[in-house]
């Protein structure tokens, strides 16, 4: 983390803080679905109220590219406030302006302002400098603890850390950091990454990109159908895709390659039709009738994956291995993420998931709070697995004069 700034580095006391969160939660009717954004930005929020900074902060909620008032980050103030203990949390429509100004102005220490919707402004998404100039004037510092919007050159993530004389990572971010260099960089060897989801095409280059860090590889979902495929596997009506299938015989050779070993199905479960209560068997994948699905790794696949997994000190997991929203197909994907779990709960493994679609399964599943890290990133998790340099960390990295550690300390 040498390249950031923390909050360790920081004396924070009366000064205006603008922490960037990632608010973009579910709701319906005006509750909250899914508070996990909110609470895993307390610790910042927390540290920061307690060394008495005057705290602003700033997020988007939905893709609106106007003022919406379905889309106003009112919605979050008061799941906010519950998370940090009943914190009053003072909330101004708009994120910039003489208003906005002037309520910073009035903000004590320790104090918290939630700033609206930052994408009311289409100024945001365009990373407009003359919108960054304007949220700029409400700081003396920057801190970022949005992860999840890291990879989008936005101008409250791009533009205004540029602006702003002292720019720090917030505690989340700081996890979310650690966790991605530790399984990428310098894991506990072996390790297992297990990657599903419905498309190599759209996997293709995080494959690349993980396949030389990685000793094993599960595939599972519509991926593993179209590896099959191109083995010269019949696999009946199941989703693959046609124009993967050179590439997908490049990911085996590629895998071969570098020494990482790739563990497709042996067996699968079948039905005739993908919708609730339709019949269901398994069967290898020699045997795949031609009027038949593929939704899910069957049970040899699942013992095997435990018994290489047995040996395994890191997994890195992404993507569901079967059609997990429609019960009995999540079985497959609920027996591995049990495993995982339970060794991740013994400190026996240091297990790292992330991506939508997977934080859903092990959410489904209870056993969230068992990974040894669970990243609040979607597409930006993604696209660090991709191995690309996000613009929204990049703009953070600092050199510091030698000998002066922060400007403010
Ligand atoms: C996310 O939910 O992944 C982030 O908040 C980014 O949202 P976006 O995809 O609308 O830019």
């Amino acid at each position: 983390m040498e390249k950031f700034l923390t909050l360790d580095d920081l004396d924070v006391s009366g000064k205006r803080v603008l922490v960037r969160c990632d608010f973009n939660v579910p709701f319906h009717n005006n509750k909250i679905l899914d508070s996990t954004r909110i609470d895993r930005a307390a610790p910042t929020l927390l540290e920061l109220m307690d060394r008495g900074a005057k705290i602003i902060i700033l997020s988007h909620l939905g893709r609106p590219h106007d003022k919406n008032p379905l889309l106003s980050l009112k919605v979050v103030q008061e799941a906010l406030s519950d998370t940090l203990y009943g914190t009053c949390i003072h909330f101004i429509s708009d994120c910039i302006g003489p208003d906005v100004e002037k309520a910073v102005q009035n903000l004590e220490n320790g104090q918290v302002l939630l700033l609206e919707n930052l994408r009311f402004h289409i100024e945001e998404e365009q990373n407009d400098p003359l919108f960054a100039d304007q949220l700029a004037k409400l700081g003396d510092i920057y801190i970022n603890d949005a992860f999840s919007t890291s990879h989008r050159a936005h101008a409250s993530v791009e533009a205004l850390p540029h602006r702003m004389p002292i720019v720090a990572i917030g505690r989340l971010m700081q996890a979310e950091l650690e966790a991605l260099s530790f399984v990428l960089e310098s894991p506990k060897r072996p390790v297992m990454g297990i990657v599903g989801g419905s498309k190599v095409s759209t996997k293709l280059q995080l494959l690349r990109n993980l396949i030389p860090k990685l000793n094993k590889l599960v595939l599972g979902g519509g991926m593993a159908n179209t590896l099959l495929y191109a083995q010269g596997f019949s696999i009946g009506k199941s989703l693959y895709e046609e124009s993967m299938k050179d590439i997908a015989l490049d990911i085996i050779s590629f895998a071969k390659e570098r020494n990482c070993e790739l563990l497709l199905p042996s067996d699968v479960i079948i039905t005739p039709e993908i919708k609730e209560n339709s019949p269901f068997e398994r069967t290898t994948i020699e045997n795949i009738p031609e009027n038949s699905y593929i939704v899910d790794i069957g049970p040899t696949t699942r013992r095997s994956i435990i018994a290489h997994l047995k040996d395994c000190h890191t997994v890195l997991w992404n993507g569901p291995l079967g059609v997990f929203e429609i019960p009995p197909f999540d079985e497959g994907s609920h027996d591995i993420a049990l495993e995982v779990a339970k060794r991740s709960r013994d400190k026996d493994l240091i297990s790292i998931a992330g991506g939508g679609d997977t934080v859903a399964v092990l959410s489904k599943m209870g056993v969230l709070n068992d990974f040894t890290y669970v990243s609040t990133g979607g597409g930006a998790f993604l696209e660090w697995l991709e191995g690309h340099t996000l613009p929204g960390i990049k703009c953070l990295e600092r050199t510091l004069p030698e000998g002066l550690h922060c400007p403010l300390k």
